[in-house]
């Protein structure tokens, strides 16, 4: 008998160690998310601070948890370049926008000054991350505001087109009156090269002004653009990518990207452009020519004398938080 509550009064005491140890780790869990949130390409030609999509890869990790203030780590690529001070970080900003302090962790994917909305990637993955932290039941897109506000910090304006499709993911339409989504599957090949242009400097070459010709032009190019969504259609897509106004200005800030262009058609691709700022050329392409696209255009920076990286990807998801 005094075997059986000796061996019981341990095997009590284990059990009440494991209860606490568990209560302890689930409310540590409750006071931490990660999200995931992807790199996007916007404008997409003819949608200059308009259209946007959201990429399959790659993308930015961000972890929040519980804090009295808020304070940053970035790690990942290009994380030198990125401030940790939250009044110069875009994840900062979002924290006070949503009255959320944390202690928030970047591990990034998304290269900084790539085209590839860097600065989105982390500012939607916070906010989208914060308010699920925080129980502060905006919805997606409530959240796009918010992010914008962040990525403000480092690119001097508040653009919706990058952080639209990184929260709410596919292909977004982003205007003064929201965001329109469709859900789009599209092959892409985004192709970065180890060249930087900052936003605020592709802004500085956009035209004043453009002539009526140039309007209809682009009218067509982008209502073709969307009816190529909505028909996951790379032909369409890639028709509608063409712009003769704001890139061929930008085309000069990145050495090489008339070879690139025309190795990316002659291999397949349906349509070639600038990803949002750049340095980043994005082309549509079918699922056949997506790897034949890619070696060709990291070929032909080669020839220029540029390295580069290709990510062979396609339209994807917007932020989502991980079930740990
Ligand atoms: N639409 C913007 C641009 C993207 O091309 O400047 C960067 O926010």
């Amino acid at each position: 008998m005094s075997e059986v509550s000796n061996s019981r009064f341990p095997a009590t005491g284990l059990l009440r160690y494991h209860s606490a140890t568990f209560l302890l780790a689930l409310m540590e869990w409750r006071h931490m998310v990660t999200v995931r949130a992807p790199a996007t390409s916007a404008n997409l030609g003819s949608g200059f601070d308009v259209f946007g999509v959201a990429l399959s890869r790659p993308a930015d990790i961000v972890r929040v948890s519980k804090a009295d203030r808020t304070t940053i780590d970035v790690t990942g690529a290009g994380a030198q370049y990125i401030p940790e001070d939250p009044e110069k970080n875009t994840v900062g900003a979002v924290a006070k926008e949503l009255d959320a302090p944390a202690h928030i962790e970047i591990d990034k994917g998304v290269r900084p000054a790539s085209g590839l909305g860097s600065s989105a990637a982390s500012a939607a993955a916070a906010a989208v991350a914060l308010n699920d932290l925080y129980d502060r039941g905006y919805t997606r897109s409530e959240l796009v505001p918010v992010a914008a506000e962040g990525e403000a910090v480092v690119s001097g304006d508040a653009h919706d087109d990058n952080v639209a499709p990184a929260i709410m993911g596919g292909f977004t339409i982003a205007t003064d009156d929201g965001v329109t989504k469709i859900d789009a599957e599209v092959p892409l090949v985004a192709c970065l090269p180890d060249i930087v242009v900052s936003t605020r400097d592709a802004r500085r070459v956009v035209p004043d002004g453009t002539r009526v010709s140039q309007l209809v032009e682009t009218v067509g190019n982008a209502a073709t653009l969307t009816a190529g969504m909505h028909r996951d259609d790379p032909e369409l897509v890639g028709q509608g990518m063409y712009d003769s106004v704001v890139t061929p200005a930008r085309a000069k800030l990145i050495d090489g990207y008339d070879t690139v262009r025309e190795a990316a058609f002659d291999a397949g691709a349906t349509g070639v452009t600038i990803s949002g700022a750049g340095p980043t050329v994005i082309a549509a392409c079918t699922d056949h020519d997506r790897r034949a696209v890619g070696i060709a255009m990291l070929d032909a920076f080669d020839d220029r004398g540029v390295d580069a990286q290709v990510y062979q990807t396609r339209i994807g998801r917007g932020a989502t938080v991980f079930e740990d």
